[in-house]
């Protein structure tokens, strides 16, 4: 029975101090869960698989390709639907699909897989189709289909479970595939009316590649060598060169040439510019190798010489949940497509065939590099009048020995526990000038990473439940256009548009800072911590440091922020410490002292005594006098 004595309020006070965790490991400084934050959502009933995503240019459209189904939508209010068109598979086509053994509940259907601009008027579509891929054209004044009936093959997978990827470059389509309906023939191809190229069927060139990234990096308009705009491709595929248990895995980056128009005789139709090379991430301290790539962001800002990538990569095995980003950069790409050795097969004992470097004679022009100034001088003014020699070269040598290593010879971040899906980069400057390239990376558990260097090495900002923890995030996307900026996710379940910063959400001066957030500052004027970007007038009175450095919070009642809980007589109290930290530190003092007690959740009041209540079975009773004052330490970070 409780006693009956007046405890008439025990004063509590919350104190905020400093520190910072350096991590190799980052946690993410906060969680926000769904109900903390502002999201828009675009879900359409009975529609699922949101798998394709595109945004309109200057114009707030966001294009949306799901299963049997596209949508435009106000790019800055997805929930704000303007147009939909169905596209569904034909009955006797869903009865063939089924006939060849196909579910006709999941496969026979259409998922939209190709999303791109043909040209400001036209979207040009290409759906999965119930196995007999399909493209059409996208009338986007009127938001309808020609019904062009366009065989697919080649652009679009058979089978909505293989990967895929695509580029439209100048009005043709570049596309990473399979080209069958077992999925057994992958495909790197271009489609275009006057020079469609492909790929060679043969191990060498594609070994049961998946498919994750397509880009254009355009040449240097000022460069003098006459070099030609390139189509990189991404891609983890079987290893030809390693041999360990079973299959390994490689990560992969191809390029071809805009101007490549196939060789005459040898290569006829075929690229005499592909070219591929192993993409290297791995801590080697640690020898763990990150051999599986998700997903490529190609940054390009006006103050970098030359575009960087970013890249997520998983490990082949990896029950224990292991992600790194490494970051590439452009110019040692060319140099070893460019300059590299290559390699080639070598019969070695045991019928094992291994590839190793290639060290003999290369014929000249170099074989698999672009038409430039150079070859032009030597008469080789297209890939047509290129020498057998080289073209047999390329056609058997597509590997290069040299690897693509990353900045640093190192991972940007490794994160345990996570399995990362996609990724995209921003390139801000915060206050102090400095530049920063804050990564959004999504989880194949619904949620949203950012994060982003700093002094102390990388530091995850914060963490967004974008969808429910059992739904992976398929693609992302950002708006990087200044003032309407934002992130947008597509899973099977929907899409999502989410802010790429919660400044609003950092109630003190302190909470703003320590967030280390480079969008975030805190304003004294308004006593609220602001995006930068959106903030009009003087911003010299902003206090941002990206050290997390809290000490001219000065005035701030969040500097010391006191808390006072009244308790009532005989009850239980719960002391919850307000602060969204998770690297902040709860620790109880009583006279100065820490008490040596693993963060105590409840407190039985008791006269003359307080009981903490511990993990279950033990409770350590301290006596108090009634005017003792208790603190309650949390300290953030
Ligand atoms: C866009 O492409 C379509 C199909 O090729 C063509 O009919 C149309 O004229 C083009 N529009 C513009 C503005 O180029
Ligand atoms: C489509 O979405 C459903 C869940 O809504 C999922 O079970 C299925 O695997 C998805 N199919 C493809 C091909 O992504
Ligand atoms: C090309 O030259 C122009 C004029 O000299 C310059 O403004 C521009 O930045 C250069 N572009 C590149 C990519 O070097
Ligand atoms: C690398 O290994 C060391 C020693 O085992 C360990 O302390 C460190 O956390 C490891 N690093 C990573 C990224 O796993
Ligand atoms: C790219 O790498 C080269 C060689 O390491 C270096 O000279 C150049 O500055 C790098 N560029 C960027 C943007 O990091
Ligand atoms: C290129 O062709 C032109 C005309 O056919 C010829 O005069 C010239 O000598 C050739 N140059 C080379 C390097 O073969
Ligand atoms: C990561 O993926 C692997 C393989 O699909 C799975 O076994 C593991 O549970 C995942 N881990 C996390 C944290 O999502």
């Amino acid at each position: 029975e409780m006693p009956n004595m007046a405890l008439d309020g025990l004063f509590v006070a919350l104190l905020l101090s400093f520190g910072t965790t350096v991590a190799l490991d980052p946690i993410p400084r906060i969680t926000w869960e769904p109900r903390d934050v502002h999201l828009v959502r675009f879900q359409e009933p009975g529609v699922s698989n949101y798998s394709a995503l595109l945004l309109g240019s200057g114009d707030d459209t966001l294009y949306i390709g799901a299963r049997e189904a596209i949508f435009a939508v106000n790019s800055l209010n997805i929930a704000d639907k303007q147009h939909e068109v169905r596209w569904r598979v034909t009955e006797d086509k869903k009865a063939k699909c089924a006939e060849k053994g196909k579910s006709k509940e999941t496969e026979c259907l259409n998922y939209i897989r190709v999303l791109q601009f043909l040209n400001s008027t036209v979207l040009y579509v290409c759906g999965t189709n119930a196995f007999q891929p399909t493209c059409d054209h996208l009338l986007l004044k009127t938001f309808e289909l020609v019904g062009k009936n366009e065989d697919g093959k080649g652009r679009c997978p058979f089978d909505p479970a293989q990967s895929y990827t695509s580029v439209m470059v100048d009005g043709e389509l570049y596309s990473g595939t399979s080209y069958n309906f077992l999925g057994s023939e992958p495909i790197i191809s271009r489609n275009s009316p006057q020079s469609p190229l492909r790929t060679e069927y043969a191990i060498p060139w594609l070994n049961e590649p998946s498919f994750v990234y397509a880009d254009v990096i355009r040449k240097n308009p000022n460069g003098t060598d006459g070099e030609d705009d390139k189509i990189y491709f991404f891609f983890t595929e079987v290893s030809v060169e390693y041999e360990f248990f079973g299959k390994s895995m490689i990560p992969r980056i191809a390029r071809v040439c805009k101007g490549d128009q196939g060789g005459l005789r040898t290569l006829q139709k075929k690229w005499t510019s592909f070219l591929k090379a192993r993409l290297a991430c791995s801590l080697l301290e640690n020898n763990s190798l990150f051999n599986v790539i998700n997903d490529v962001f190609i940054l390009r800002a006006p103050d970098l010489k030359e575009p960087v990538f970013y890249a997520v990569f998983t490990p082949q095995w990896n029950n224990v949940g292991l992600s790194a980003v490494c970051a590439y950069n452009m110019s040692l790409v060319e140099d070893v497509f460019s300059k590299g050795k290559y390699m080639q097969s070598a019969t070695v004992e045991q019928s094992h065939t291994k590839w190793v470097r290639y060290s003999g004679e290369v014929p000249k022009p170099r074989p698999g590099a672009c038409i430039n100034n150079e070859a032009k001088a030597a008469n080789y003014s297209s890939s047509l009048n290129l020498p057998d020699k080289t073209l047999q070269f390329v056609k058997d040598h597509p590997l290069m020995d040299d690897s693509v290593v990353p900045i640093s010879n190192r991972p940007r971040l490794i994160k345990r526990d996570v399995n990362y899906t996609q990724i995209v980069v921003d390139r801000i400057q915060a206050l102090d000038k400095t530049v920063y390239d804050v990564m959004f990376i999504s989880t194949d558990r619904g949620a949203l990473h950012k994060a982003v260097s700093a002094d102390s090495g990388m530091h995850i900002i914060e963490e967004t439940q974008l969808f429910p923890g059992s739904e992976p995030v398929q693609t992302l996307l950002l708006s990087a256009e200044p003032g309407k900026k934002y992130i947008y996710a597509g899973s099977n379940a929907g899409v999502v548009q989410a802010p790429v910063a919660f400044c609003e959400k950092h109630r003190t001066c302190v909470d703003c800072v320590l967030a280390r957030d480079p969008y975030c500052a805190w304003s004294p004027r308004k006593a609220s911590c602001v995006d930068i970007f959106k903030e009009r007038g003087s911003i010299s009175s902003l206090i941002q440091k990206m050290s997390g450095d809290a000490s001219s919070c000065t005035d701030d009642q969040g500097r010391e922020n006191t808390l006072r809980h009244f308790f009532k007589h005989g009850g239980t109290a719960e002391l919850k410490c307000s602060q969204k930290s998770n690297l902040a530190r709860v620790v109880w003092k009583f006279q100065n002292s820490v008490l040596e007690v693993q963060s105590p959740k409840y407190l039985l009041i008791f006269p003359h005594c307080l009981y903490y209540l511990l993990s279950g079975y033990n409770y350590l009773p301290y006596l108090f006098q009634l005017y003792l004052f208790l603190l309650w330490l949390c300290q953030i970070s």
